[in-house]
């Protein structure tokens, strides 16, 4: 590949990047809405949409990632009852439950990126990429 074709390559591999951003972040608000203390997300969170929905690839990677960084704590099974959530408050969530999976993949796309105490935001510590395949991966929590 000579230069011009290589500096054009980078050009448009940005351009992508960009409009990849800007479809999936954009709206996105940053502070958490608290009703009753309970935890939930802001309305424009709906909308974004899971690129990997019933992805089974994606469902694979999400439980890998799950399962170094969320099981702590959510448990191996999603249940909440992980060894290093016993004592938080609040409780990690239960996602085998009816209050997490009605909630939109949205809005616990945005949860997971914007954290609340005591759980991180993941924005810098996984790609969006990872963030959309633990939501894929957290719908198989779901009681049938
Ligand atoms: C340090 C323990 C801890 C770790 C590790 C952790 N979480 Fe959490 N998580 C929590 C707690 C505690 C809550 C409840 C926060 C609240 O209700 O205010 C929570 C809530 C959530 C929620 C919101 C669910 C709801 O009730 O609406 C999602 C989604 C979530 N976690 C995803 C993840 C994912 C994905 C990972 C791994 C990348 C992860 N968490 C890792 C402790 C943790």
């Amino acid at each position: 590949m000579n230069l011009i074709k290589k500096r054009t390559a980078t050009v448009a591999l940005a351009a992508a990047m960009l409009v990849l951003y800007s479809f999936t972040e954009k709206g996105m608000e940053h502070a958490p809405v608290l009703q009753n203390n309970d935890w939930v997300a802001p309305k424009s969170a709906d909308n974004l949409k899971n690129p990997f929905k019933g992805d089974e690839t994606a469902i694979k990677k999400g439980k890998i990632t799950y399962q170094n960084m969320c099981a702590i704590c959510h448990g191996d099974k999603g249940k909440g009852d992980g060894m290093a959530g016993m004592s938080l408050k609040p409780k990690p969530s239960n996602f085998t439950s009816e209050k997490v999976q009605s909630q939109s993949d949205g809005a616990l796309f945005w949860k997971m990126t914007t954290g609340r105490a005591p759980m991180a935001g993941y924005k810098d510590i996984l790609t969006e990429e990872q963030r959309w395949q633990l939501v894929s991966y957290l719908r198989t929590f779901k009681k049938q």
